[in-house]
């Protein structure tokens, strides 16, 4: 969508707020035996009670009310029987909607003990999702916020999957202007004054492909190789990027 009003962007900022809690209090709450459907089960409450309603779900049928990635699984894992271990890499992506604002964030975490590779993979995730926002302005071409993640990737030797875009977000989980590469590409389009988007790299140590699993949801890296993701839903303004899945 495309932010004209004020209110509207208090209502974006509002279910923003919602998910980024709901994110941070899941991570939070993992601990080792835990299943992903507990942790899930966490979510869930944490959105009904703020008045918010699971996106993917609502929209896609999802099989939970959070998409909870497990190591090999690069993205859309189903919240099951998995039980969480020590040493795991987790990604929670957490998209609802209120009074009819859509909101989608997520990050990647390391269960304790820390290794240092995949320490280090995190850290640069997030550096590299904060290279693409600093893209993001009215005016600005759209191909610039995967430009600079693809530098940033190249020049420290990792990979970026490249079938898991970033998208237009707002007025459902996924619109106009649809696909937006965070990866390099020769992307024409231009970012419009008050555009609600998503900026979301998939960094990984080789994975060049997300592959569908057997249960029709499941991503799987292809080759397959430690992936992480951190994403935020923003607004682009004269001025920058507003983040909006800020918890608070
Ligand atoms: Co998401
Ligand atoms: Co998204």
């Amino acid at each position: 969508m495309t932010i004209t009003k004020e209110d509207e962007l208090d209502a974006l900022k509002e279910i923003g707020r919602i998910v980024a809690n709901t994110l941070q209090a899941m991570s939070t709450a993992v601990v080792p035996g835990m299943t992903t459907r507990e942790l899930d089960e966490i979510g869930r409450g944490l959105l009904e009670r703020a008045g918010a309603v699971s996106a993917p779900e609502s929209t896609y049928d999802f099989p939970g009310a959070t998409c909870i990635s497990v190591n090999e699984e690069v993205a859309h894992g189903i919240p099951g029987d998995r039980v969480i271990m020590a040493g795991d890499l987790i990604n929670i992506d957490v998209s609802a909607s209120r009074n009819g604002m859509f909101a989608d964030t997520g990050a990647s975490f390391l269960v304790p003990p820390s290794r240092p590779a995949l320490d280090r993979l995190c850290r640069d995730g997030r550096r590299a999702m904060q290279i693409g926002i600093a893209q993001v302005g009215a005016g600005k071409p759209l191909a610039g916020i995967g430009n600079a993640i693809g530098k940033f990737a190249a020049d420290r030797g990792y990979t970026l999957i490249r079938n898991l875009a970033s998208h237009g977000v707002g007025r459902s989980l996924h619109e106009y202007p649809e696909e937006i590469a965070t990866w390099p590409t020769r992307d024409k389009r231009r970012i419009t004054r008050g555009l609600v988007l998503t900026v979301e790299p998939f960094l990984s140590t080789g994975g060049q492909w997300a592959e569908q699993g057997d249960d029709g949801w499941t991503l799987y890296t292809e080759p397959s190789a430690p992936a992480v993701q951190y994403e935020h839903t923003v607004v682009a303004t004269d001025r920058g990027a507003i983040i909006v899945t800020l918890p608070g």
